[in-house]
């Protein structure tokens, strides 16, 4: 076996049921769980039409590109979205089965090993989504992350990682809007990110499945392709953009996303592809582009999350430290214990699972940065994301 696999951490969920497979909740309370980052907004009936209509169309074998018309529509969202003055449907787009499988299997296409060298660096945000440290692990590269602290704003410092082992890294995963700190990359972030790609020679995979969750109508998170642009990397050297339908859409069953970029990095991700064995199902690409030319739902759904995030913060500023991220639907909460006592002693009190922090994160630097901190998914109705609230507030109450 790969030796490699026996370095990959539990997953965050399993470790979570484990914690609490010897808990009772409470019966007095009915149970809510908002440790899952899943839209429980019910997918638009357009996308479910088209999916049923297409879902016969099994007879011949899809394209690992997808067909022109996907990827066409994919490019116009980009265009209209960043901003951006082109992005070639034929060269910088393809399509992807959910960002998961990709961002794990950009790992497997960018990095190399050489037998001489020291083992590369993939640098990672701390805390992160899974999936990237067991990317860099599998594809035999050593995860170096970057801690995002509250007395930072949850802003990296590049400067942590010593020259040397910049000049190791290969490839750096970010995720903007963050998960689960809800921060925006700026353009002066970008400015410093695409300058250390340039001088270190790294691929930057930016994460951007939460871009359409946001609370101001007229301030969509700047995406990297429109920083890339602006800052005057035209072709977009050295990115790669990851983006769904799966929060956007509510459509996470569907596994639909793009990657988007730099096309010497596309090609060969491409040929990867092509043996990996990655091509959409013909359903889905149809589903697919309904999705992406429609902005009506999603509209929508962020009139839900507003209303969630109001509602919540409210109830919890009273207790704790807690204001709204810039965008995403996870609230990133302080906890008076640690995080995992806390979860652990929520769900056994009042029913209500929630995610500890140091589940999402490593310790770094001498600090985990998700000790003292709980991930609260605000994808549920308003009236249990309100219920929840009520709960988490009465037992920060009852430890004081
Ligand atoms: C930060 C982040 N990236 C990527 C994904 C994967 O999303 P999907 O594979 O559904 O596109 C998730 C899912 O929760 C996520 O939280």
């Amino acid at each position: 076996m790969n030796s490699n696999l026996s370095k990959l951490q539990p997953y965050p969920f399993q470790r979570l049921k484990q914690a609490l497979a010897s808990v009772t909740p409470h019966k007095a309370f009915k149970p809510i769980n908002l440790s899952i980052g899943e839209p429980k907004i019910p997918p638009p009936k357009f996308i479910e039409k088209q999916l049923a209509v297409s879902s016969l169309e099994i007879k011949a074998y899809p394209t690992t590109q997808g067909t022109t018309a996907l990827r066409q529509s994919i490019s116009s969202w980009l265009k209209r979205r960043y901003n951006l003055n082109h992005i070639d449907p034929e060269n910088q787009v393809l399509p992807v089965n959910g960002t998961r499988e990709a961002l794990f299997a950009i790992a497997q296409s960018v990095v190399n090993v050489r037998q001489t060298d020291s083992n590369p660096f993939v640098v990672m945000p701390n805390p992160f989504y899974q999936i990237y440290e067991g990317a860099a692990i599998l594809s035999g590269a050593h995860p170096l992350y970057l801690n995002l602290l509250s007395k930072n704003d949850y802003q990296f410092d590049l400067e942590k990682i010593s020259e040397k082992k910049w000049s190791l890294v290969q490839l750096m995963y970010v995720c903007t809007p963050n998960n689960p700190t809800g921060r925006v990359l700026t353009l002066a972030d970008w400015e410093k990110i695409f300058e250390y790609a340039e001088k270190y020679d790294f691929v930057i995979a930016a994460d951007e499945c939460y871009s359409e969750i946001y609370f101001e109508e007229n301030k969509a998170p700047l995406g990297s392709l429109e920083a890339a642009k602006m800052l005057g990397y035209a072709d977009y050297n050295r990115l790669v953009s990851f983006g769904s339908l799966s929060k956007r859409s509510n459509v996470p069953g569907l596994r639909s996303g793009y990657v988007a970029g730099d096309q010497r990095i596309i090609k060969e991700f491409f040929r990867y592809r092509t043996y990996h064995g990655s091509a959409m199902s013909p359903a889905t690409q149809k589903a697919s582009i309904a999705a992406w030319n429609d902005e009506d739902h999603v509209i929508k759904n962020r009139d839900h999350y507003r209303r969630n995030f109001s509602k919540v913060i409210k109830i919890l500023e009273s207790v704790t430290s807690c204001k709204q991220p810039e965008a995403g639907f996870y609230l990133w909460l302080d906890t008076p214990m640690p995080s995992i006592d806390f979860s652990i002693k929520l769900y056994k009190d009042y029913n209500l699972t929630v995610l500890p922090g140091s589940f999402l994160a490593r310790a770094n630097d001498h600090i985990d940065p998700g000790t003292d901190k709980i991930r609260i998914a605000l994808v549920s109705s308003t009236e249990e994301c309100v219920d929840a609230a009520k709960r988490i507030k009465q037992l920060i109450v009852d430890l004081e």
